[in-house]
């Protein structure tokens, strides 16, 4: 497979009154052109700054960019002009978030909503556009889309609203979409369609999805890939597989059993660790989960673990069977 978009050593802080908080902590990873890559972690582990990262959505200042480079497609983003972003949003990558309304417009019918994009993007003529629309409506799974067209988002409950969105990032017939939270807060059926629906969308299209959500369920479902994140840095990533049957780093070891089962899961936040994520102001020196780990080291206090390889799709950020660690610095903490 094809990659299409290669993250390498990101760090992003924000610049507040108290100080810099480094949100993102120098990741790296690759997305394929027809991947899905689940982006987990706690709640402030620095999720929505990544994918927001690659959209340059963040708001700059308080947010810039320390160092790395986004490259999308063979091209750096943060090359780009806003104006040359503006494009890239607008036609290759698009976005859905938690909460729809941020992406649709309330004044505005969904059906006009919908052919605008179809006539900027695809340069349709208006009755192309709306025959699309309606079809679109329908690929979404929008019940009576002839007569959806003509209504208001108010209009639309929850889970139809989620729909119409994906709908409009599809337009473009983006070769990435990121999903930050999609279905968090819609009911476990509704989600489920929704998921299923996204799946399907990115089977007709050659698409790549970055999928963040803390349900578990969803992502052993519905990624190859898995990256587990913590305070701002990636702890593990592996192939969905090998991250659910063999986890290896404490954290991730710890996210798995707090889902009581998979089948439990949905819609339940990861909150059963013990603890908080550390400090953003003042990262720690040595590995960001020393303070909440069982396991925890003498020499996991003081140096921040490198990534040890697995396999050549798997890798973790821990001292704990890492051969570097010699047994004479392990200890105990
Ligand atoms: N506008 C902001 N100003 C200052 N800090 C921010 C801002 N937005 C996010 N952060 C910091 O970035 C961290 C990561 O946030 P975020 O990526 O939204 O977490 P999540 O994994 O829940 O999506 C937060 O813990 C917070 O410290
Ligand atoms: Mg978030």
């Amino acid at each position: 497979m094809k990659t299409l978009l290669e993250v390498k050593n990101l760090s992003v802080s924000f610049k507040t009154f108290f100080g810099e908080v480094e949100a993102v902590r120098n990741i790296s990873f690759d997305v394929g052109s027809s991947e899905t890559v689940a982006i987990v972690g706690e709640s402030g582990c620095g999720k929505s700054v990544t994918a927001n990262s690659i959209m340059q959505l963040l708001p700059m200042p308080p947010a810039f960019f320390k160092n790395g480079q986004i490259i999308f497609n063979g091209k750096n983003l943060l090359d780009k002009s806003d104006k040359e972003m503006e494009v890239v949003r607008g036609n290759e990558i698009s976005m859905i978030f938690q909460d729809p309304m941020t992406s649709l417009n309330p004044t505005m019918k969904i059906g006009k909503q919908i052919v605008e994009g179809l006539i900027r993007h695809q340069r349709l003529s208006k009755s192309e556009a709306k025959k699309k629309a309606v079809e679109m409506l329908n690929l979404v799974a929008v019940p009576e889309p002839e007569k959806r067209v003509n209504q208001y988002p108010h209009e639309f409950s929850g889970g139809m609203r989620q729909r119409v969105m994906i709908a409009l990032a599809m337009v473009s017939t983006p070769r990435l979409l990121i999903a930050d939270e999609p279905t968090t807060a819609l009911d476990v059926t509704v989600q489920a369609q929704i998921l299923e629906l996204m799946k399907e969308i990115q089977n007709k299209l050659e698409m790549a999805i970055i999928l963040i959500t803390h349900d578990l369920g969803v992502v052993a479902d519905m990624s190859d890939k898995v990256i587990v994140m913590y305070a701002g840095q990636i702890l593990e990533e592996g192939l969905t597989d090998e991250i659910f049957k063999a986890p290896c780093h404490p954290y991730t070891i710890k996210l798995l059993a707090s889902v009581p089962s998979l089948n439990m899961s949905r819609n339940e936040p990861l909150h059963s660790i013990d603890g908080t994520p550390p400090d953003l102001y003042i990262p720690p020196k040595g590995c960001s989960f020393y303070d909440r780990c069982e396991n925890a080291m003498k020499i996991c206090k003081d140096y921040m673990p490198e990534f040890h390889s697995r396999s050549a799709t798997h890798r973790s950020r821990c001292w704990l069977n890492h051969p570097m660690a010699k047994d004479s610095e392990r200890g105990e903490s």
